[in-house]
């Protein structure tokens, strides 16, 4: 995501840097992964159970009653280390190993999110009602940086349309605006001038009320580690993963288009839409392939990473090359 010195990081730099970790987290990680996969399919097969309505949970611990979802693709996991260790969220720093090193001070609890703007009920977002039986899913989504890597992550989730007709959103609620946490006294990326703190992003109403599109408490059966954005963060899969906001604070139902951080960074490098698209280049590399965190060759980027057939009517006449 850097893009203020081309020099920093190169795309080539990246993914050898994915390759050799995932080189490395294959083998120290294999037995791990394995038995990770197979804690993912009992929990798969249990379904629905009976479980605490106010469950406490804390970091590192499993999530109970997530329920398996539809919504999965048929493609090998990402190990659970390479998940949890090679991560972007810039408030910790921008190498990939900072979040996990740097987060540990982050506090994701008590957490409260404010719903505000055009909606007839603006109020908050209860995480413990959000965290209550018979609401979470694993959806098992591939994750396609604008880097030109790529991740498959079980994620433990809400899908995010319902929770947002809660707040009755008005005929002027044409966008949804998302914003991360400020707390530079436990990020400390946040502490330097790189990004206009803090970090925005927004959807389209109809892309934010779309059924891909989830907030994310967990993953891999799992309250979410701060490096992966605790307590809560969108994902929206068909889009390049800088759109999944991390640690949110603020939803806000907008007329006009927000203001998005990346495009802010870089309005010639990141737009709006972001959809993954193997089309349209980015203006240093090519987004055509991709890297699989943890395979050796490169495979070829999927048009809205996969999810053409559920999400390609959004953006019917529209012209993708301008629209990027
Ligand atoms: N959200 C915030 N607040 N800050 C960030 O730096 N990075 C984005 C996105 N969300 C980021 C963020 C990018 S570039 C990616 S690829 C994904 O988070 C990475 O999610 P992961 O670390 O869980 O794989």
């Amino acid at each position: 995501m850097l893009i203020k010195r081309p020099e920093d990081i190169r795309p080539s730099e990246i993914t050898d840097e994915a390759v050799f970790r995932s080189r490395r987290t294959f083998l120290r990680t294999a037995a791990v992964a394995g038995v990770a996969t197979a804690g993912l399919g009992l929990a798969a097969t249990r379904g629905v159970r009976a479980l605490a309505t106010h469950p406490d949970v804390a970091a590192g611990e499993k999530i109970p009653n997530v329920v398996e979802s539809a919504y999965k693709v048929d493609e090998a996991l990402t190990p659970f280390e390479s998940v949890t260790t090679y991560n972007n969220f810039y408030e910790f720093g921008t190498d990939k190993g900072d979040p996990v090193a740097r987060s540990g001070k982050f506090e994701p609890r008590p957490w409260s999110v404010k719903v505000s703007g055009e909606c007839e009920k603006p109020g908050e977002v209860d995480l413990d009602a959000l965290l209550a039986p018979h609401q979470l899913e694993e959806r098992i989504y591939r994750l396609r940086c604008v880097e030109a890597w790529s991740m498959v992550v079980p994620w433990v989730a809400v899908p995010l349309g319902p929770l947002l007709a809660r707040f009755a959103p008005t005929s002027k609620a044409k966008y949804v605006a998302f914003k991360t946490v400020y707390r530079p006294d436990q990020m400390p990326g946040q502490r330097s001038g790189f990004i206009d703190w803090p970090y925005v992003e927004g959807l389209r109403i109809d892309e934010a009320t779309h059924p891909l599109t989830v907030l994310a408490v967990g993953v891999y059966g799992q309250v979410l580690p701060n490096q992966n954005g605790a307590p809560l963060r969108l994902v929206v899969p068909w889009k390049y993963g800088f759109k999944s906001i991390k640690s949110i604070v603020s939803i806000e139902f907008t007329e006009k288009e927000p203001p998005t951080t990346w495009n802010i960074q870089g309005p010639s490098e990141y737009g709006f839409y972001a959809n993954v698209n193997p089309e349209v280049d980015h203006p240093r590399w090519s987004q055509s392939r991709e890297r699989r965190i943890g395979e050796l060759f490169r495979r070829e980027t999927l048009m809205f990473n996969g999810y053409a057939d559920e999400v390609a009517s959004l953006y019917a006449g529209m012209d993708l090359a301008k629209h990027y």
